[in-house]
């Protein structure tokens, strides 16, 4: 059996259902993160691709920068103009791989997986290309990520590589992330499933994972070498049994 992909536009998948419970459960590396970004920001101004609903974007401007974002979802940006200071915030509306501004930055920033938002490998590079299109001579571009091993459980049953994973549970709900993924094209399928008094809900999400190795190969096709890599935001070593890194990218 092989993979097809699910019958779901990949850009609905932050539509206003999602962004309005995006912020209900901080992941809890927030501070961490905006310490990170901010010690690499410079004086700014900064630019987030994939801004969301402003979750590190907004402590980043109470610290006194300038912080200009792009994002595709109309109910993200919503959810961030409502925000104290969101109002503040520069947003442009599009495609972090298309959209072109007018600006350079110390600090381009993609964090929280987005980039596996692109679904091809040919959206990917062509993001990175953007990214580094709109640093300064020595501007730095972050990208936080998962390794894709541990995120996707591998099992294979029917010829098709599938996981399910139990992200939360307690008396009332029950939530699950189930998935679908292909190796060939590294695309993911997944939905947000919960279970509880509320009756179900599903919040189905298309992604393409990224091996830290090919993230490496996309920044040096745009012009860019890899100059820290951390297992996390607080500085944690990068090893072979990280879930996550952090990978800072400069000019070559
Ligand atoms: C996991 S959320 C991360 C949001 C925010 N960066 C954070 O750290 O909380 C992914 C975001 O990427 C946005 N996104 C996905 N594809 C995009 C694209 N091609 N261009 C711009 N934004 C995109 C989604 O709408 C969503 O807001």
């Amino acid at each position: 059996m092989t993979f097809t992909p699910m019958d779901f536009d990949p850009w609905r998948s932050f539509g206003p259902d999602v962004a309005a419970r995006y912020d209900d459960v901080p992941r809890g590396d927030e501070d961490a993160a905006v310490a990170r970004l901010a010690g690499l920001a410079g004086d700014g101004p900064v630019l987030e691709f994939a801004i969301g609903t402003g979750r590190l974007a907004l402590p980043l401007a109470r610290r006194g920068l300038r912080v200009d974002g792009v994002e595709q979802s109309a109910a993200m940006i919503e959810q961030l103009r409502a925000r104290p200071g969101g109002e503040e915030i520069g947003i442009t509306a599009g495609d972090m791989a298309e959209v072109t501004l007018p600006d350079r930055y110390p600090l381009v920033f993609v964090a929280f997986n987005s980039l596996m938002n692109l679904v091809t490998q040919d959206g990917q590079v062509r993001c990175v290309e953007n990214a580094a299109r709109h640093l300064t001579g020595d501007g730095v571009l972050v990208v936080e990520l998962v390794c894709p091993d541990p995120m996707y459980r591998l099992e294979q049953r029917s010829g098709v590589d599938q996981y399910t994973h139990v992200a939360g549970l307690s008396g009332e709900q029950v939530h699950l992330d189930v998935g679908r993924y292909d190796r060939v094209t590294q695309r993911v399928d997944k939905t947000h499933v919960r279970i509880g008094d509320h009756g179900i809900s599903r919040d189905p999400l298309a992604l393409r994972y990224v091996w830290p190795s090919e993230l490496d190969l996309m920044a040096r096709l745009a012009g860019l070498e890899l100059r820290e890599r951390h297992g996390g935001w607080s500085g944690e070593p990068f090893t072979a049994r990280s879930e996550l890194h952090v990978s800072v990218y400069g000019r070559a």
